[in-house]
């Protein structure tokens, strides 16, 4: 039987390939999905930007691509990430005009959110222009926001020169291309469309482990907003190493909470975090909707690995949507709520032990759906849930007592997925050795988000089961747990979502 790995209720790419969400934003009263696009085969090519928008974050339209690589300045990669802006009315677009030895920023303007002028002056920043110290090859995902009554932007980008810490070995410049370590960088506007720049965001600090300040790679796609009172910046260092249970993946999505100096860019890093545990989670970005809520969207999937939707003619998922609140020094992530208007079926079960055989429960199954349990771990060395199962696959999902983890494996999901990481099918998020652990889970034909403890923590990835792979059940090794306060609902969109 034909099968179709796309999902149901989030987006995806209509055709060809999608990556990062680029100039999120609310305006003329709908939320606007831009993204990284190359709409002739589903594999990344030069870019243009895809355009989605919505009005509830489920249901999305799909419109024309809002920029084309057709200008000589930006030929041969494309119209690389960046932002949006509203300004007088107008929708500006600020993004990344990228060839293979140099990535400038330029804007682009529309009067209906749908058609887009690139300006006759793009590209508007070369990295030369601003300091020697930036690398004019790395420079790149242009965040802009308004702070005082003046415009700033944020940039990916690799420091050439400065205080680079001492531990800098030649060995990371073995390839002689792209000589220098990643960091941020903050520029000055009053008019959107000549810059200055005002300096690097991420410099020696104490408390911060130098490793930040090594990276070889570079901060993508960065964002900035302040919440709760207070300040967050999201980026995504790419080769970011693992340490412990933290960046599994070769590239990663971090948040950190601190304080933006606007007069000479660096950022004080008070916290740092991990947005996502799970295996395919990367370029982030925020808009602020009219109710004042933060939400976030991101791409869900992963650089450097298979993507088998690819023969569909398609590759590029987003993730749900989720809403974020900052509390008690930490990023807090929840799915946005219009979700639950989807809902239908529920089913409902107060408490049950497990010891030893699995447990199904009637009317908890499906591939479109959502799962809400807390489990007592109780006696149990491992304890959790059986999702998309059936005869020869399962994709698991639970607590180790004696890795401290939650454990999301997908090793006998279906079809196999291969990476540039030595693991592909496992990743831990800490948790510790809790009573009681509360999960959401998500599940969309071969998607996987799973809320932890009310969104303190979110694994997400992907995986590829068969149409029949739709069981679900609750286990417990080595001793008894316990399950309450199970939910079940299916998640459907007449239609689908995108
Ligand atoms: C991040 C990224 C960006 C770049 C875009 C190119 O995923 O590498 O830095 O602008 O993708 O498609």
């Amino acid at each position: 039987m034909p099968h179709s790995y796309r999902p149901t209720y989030h987006a995806s790419v209509p055709s060809g390939w999608g990556n990062d969400p680029n100039g999120v934003i609310f305006y003329g009263g709908r939320a606007h999905l831009f993204y990284q696009h190359y709409p002739h085969a589903p594999i990344w090519g030069t870019m243009h930007w895809g355009h989605f928008v919505t009005r509830d974050f489920v249901r999305w339209q799909s419109l024309p691509a809002a920029l084309t690589p057709d200008e000589p300045y930006e030929a041969v990669y494309g119209c690389f990430s960046g932002s949006a802006v509203e300004s007088d009315g107008r929708l500006y677009l600020l993004y990344t005009a990228a060839q293979p030895d140099q990535q400038r920023q330029c804007i682009a303007v529309s009067s209906d959110g749908v058609r887009f002028t690139k300006a006759p002056g793009n590209p508007i920043i070369t990295a030369g222009a601003m300091s020697p110290e930036l690398s004019p090859a790395d420079f790149r995902d242009p965040c802009v926001f308004r702070h005082e009554g003046r415009w700033y932007m944020l940039a990916g980008t690799r420091i050439l020169t400065g205080d680079a810490p001492s531990a800098m070995t030649p060995t990371l410049f073995a390839e002689g291309t792209h000589p220098g370590f990643g960091n941020l960088v903050l520029l000055r506007s009053d008019d959107l469309y000549h810059w200055s720049y005002v300096g690097r965001l991420l410099r020696p600090q104490p408390g911060l482990d130098p490793e930040y300040l090594r990276l070889d790679g570079v901060y993508e796609c960065p964002d900035y907003f302040t919440l709760d009172g207070a300040q967050v910046l999201l980026a995504c260092p790419q080769n970011l190493p693992r340490r412990g249970n933290a960046w599994q993946n070769l590239h990663s999505a971090l948040y950190m909470l601190g304080a933006l100096d606007f007069g000479d860019g660096h950022f004080r890093v008070d916290a740092i975090g991990e947005i996502d545990a799970g295996f395919d989670f990367y370029a982030p970005q925020t808009l602020r909707m009219p109710d004042g809520r933060v939400i976030l969207l991101a791409w869900k999937e992963m650089w450097d690995r298979s993507y088998p939707t690819q023969p569909e003619g398609w590759a590029g998922t987003y993730a749900l949507p989720r809403e974020l609140r900052v509390r008690d020094g930490r990023l807090i992530q929840t799915p946005v709520r219009e979700i639950e208007a989807y809902r239908q079926n529920p089913v409902c079960r107060d408490g049950f032990d497990v010891d030893g055989e699995e447990v199904r429960v009637e009317g908890v199954e499906g591939q479109a759906i959502e799962i809400e349990v807390t489990l007592e771990p109780g006696t149990a060395a491992r304890a959790g849930m059986k999702l998309f199962a059936g005869r020869e696959h399962e994709t698991l999902l639970y607590y180790d007592r004696e890795l401290g983890a939650l454990v999301f494996d997908r090793s006998r999901s279906g079809q196999a997925i291969t990476g540039r990481e030595a693991d592909v099918s496992r990743r831990l998020c800490d948790v510790g050795h809790p009573a009681r652990l509360a999960l959401r889970v998500f599940l969309d034909v071969s998607s996987v988000e799973v809320f932890v403890d009310g969104g303190r923590q979110v694994m997400s990835g992907n995986v590829y089961p068969d149409a029949e792979d739709a069981g679900a059940a609750f286990f417990a090794e080595g001793g008894r747990c316990r399950f309450t306060n199970l939910r079940k609902y299916d998640i459907v969109v007449e239609g689908g979502a995108r």
